[in-house]
């Protein structure tokens, strides 16, 4: 599971609420509520009368080590319809029913589920989980735009199978992706803005491989994680996203996301440039190989006398100047942000900031979102640190902590670029 994810900046265990609704889809709050007692937080999950007739209530308990009730007159002389919600520093709503979100706007308190929300004072998150009808629905679409206004976070659906043979939106995002995108909120309670509402994003992530051989080829170690991470943050901040996917440690796609799978850097060039036009941002966050084989052999290569000695390469095109120069040409919108990502060592020739300021004027970006790296940092872990360049000369460090955090300060700058246009 990704998460408490490893090196955020979450300190201590935190009183976690997770509200189940009683929707099919209610299975997978087991995983979301393991992964936080893992994480050593203090769980209280709150089912609706209806969850307990998809999951029963000893394994909430046995999960989260603590009793579990749905109404609001056991335990009485604890108070627990005021407390549980009062104590919470953060609720998870996860399968958010239509039924349980109308209930929460209507400010009903007729279970202990919707009286804890009613005295959460901290970041509540509901994971809508429905059959697309529903989650279309004005009363359902009227109920959410009610509830992001009241400063709810309610996380976009993924698309996919449904219960039985329907399709469509409404699907609950995977538990480790929910987990993630809560644990944001314990790092930085304000990371998930609407700010991105009816914007155009394309995001590439991952590493290229450039074929060598009909079984070998030449790649490099990102996990694709960061990508993957800003991908995932900038749908729910309201962005339409294209994610340009390279190769991965085998990342599940992210929810609300069009994901195009693509392998060498050739390709990933071809995907970036297909989708930039109309895009409001590209975020270059992929790790496009430098050069490629000159040659692919059509049989693989074998030992013996006619083994090589060596193998010739050939430089890819870099994509990001690519970018930078269709803008000029006018090949894609000149109001388009264009963020580049560096990872960066420090040597003989200067510190990793005096890399990255070279390579950012190299670039021509608006953005540059640097990493250092070696040591084991950046490159297939969960956590990150850097700083975050701009073309206009402002710079600021971005404080270590999870991906899906340095993610959301990319998307502050990159939001705040977009509105000064
Ligand atoms: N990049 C790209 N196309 C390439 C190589 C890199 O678009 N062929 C992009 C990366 O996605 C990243 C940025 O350029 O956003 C910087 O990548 P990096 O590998 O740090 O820089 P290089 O241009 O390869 O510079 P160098 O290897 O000389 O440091």
């Amino acid at each position: 599971m990704a998460e408490q994810e490893e090196g955020s900046a979450i300190r201590g265990p935190k009183r976690i609420v997770v509200g189940v609704g009683g929707g099919i889809a209610a299975y997978k709050s087991c995983a979301i509520v393991r992964a936080f007692t893992e994480a050593g937080h203090h769980v209280r999950v709150i089912p609706t009368e209806s969850a307990l007739e998809f999951v029963g209530r000893a394994t909430f308990e046995a999960l989260s080590g603590n009793p579990v009730h749905t109404g609001v007159f056991t335990d009485v002389p604890q108070v627990p319809h005021v407390r549980l919600g009062q104590d919470a520093e953060l609720v998870v709503i996860a399968p958010a029913t239509a039924d349980l979100m109308a209930r929460a706007v209507a400010g009903r308190a007729d279970d202990l589920l919707t009286a804890t929300l009613l005295t959460a004072r901290c970041p509540v998150v509901f994971a809508p989980a429905m059959h697309t009808e529903m989650w279309e629905h004005p009363a359902t679409v009227a109920n959410v735009t009610m509830l992001r206004q009241r400063g709810s976070i309610v996380i976009e659906p993924a698309s996919g199978r449904l219960t039985g043979k329907d399709t469509g939106a409404g699907r609950l995002p995977e538990p480790d992706e929910i987990v993630a995108l809560a644990s944001m909120l314990l790092e930085r309670s304000d990371a998930l803005p609407r700010d991105l509402e009816g914007r155009r994003v394309v995001v590439s992530a991952g590493g290229t491989r450039e074929p060598l051989d009909p079984v070998r080829f030449l790649g490099n170690r990102s996990s694709g994680k960061q990508g993957y991470a800003i991908a995932r943050l900038a749908v729910q901040r309201g962005a339409e996203v294209t994610l340009i996917a390279g190769a991965t440690a085998e990342l599940a796609d992210p929810a609300a996301v069009d994901v195009v799978h693509v392998r060498t850097a050739e390709q990933m060039r071809e995907a970036v440039m297909k989708h930039a036009p109309g895009a409001d941002a590209v975020i270059m966050s992929a790790a496009v190989a430098d050069f490629r084989p000159a040659t692919v052999a059509t049989s693989k290569i074998k030992k013996g006398a006619d083994e090589p000695d060596s193998i010739p390469l050939i430089r890819n095109d870099d994509i990001l100047a690519g970018l930078v120069q269709a803008r000029r040409d006018g090949t894609i919108d000149p109001s388009t942000a264009i963020v580049g990502f560096a990872a960066e060592t420090g040597d003989a020739d200067g510190s990793v900031l005096d890399h990255a300021r070279a390579k950012l004027a190299r670039k021509g970006c608006d953005l540059l979102v640097v990493n250092a790296v070696g040591d084991g940092k950046a490159f297939e872990v969960d956590h990150n640190d850097g700083w975050l360049l701009g073309a206009d000369g402002a710079e600021s460090a971005i404080e270590p902590g999870s991906k899906s955090l340095m993610a959301s300060r990319v998307l502050d700058a990159l939001s705040a670029l977009l509105t000064q246009d």
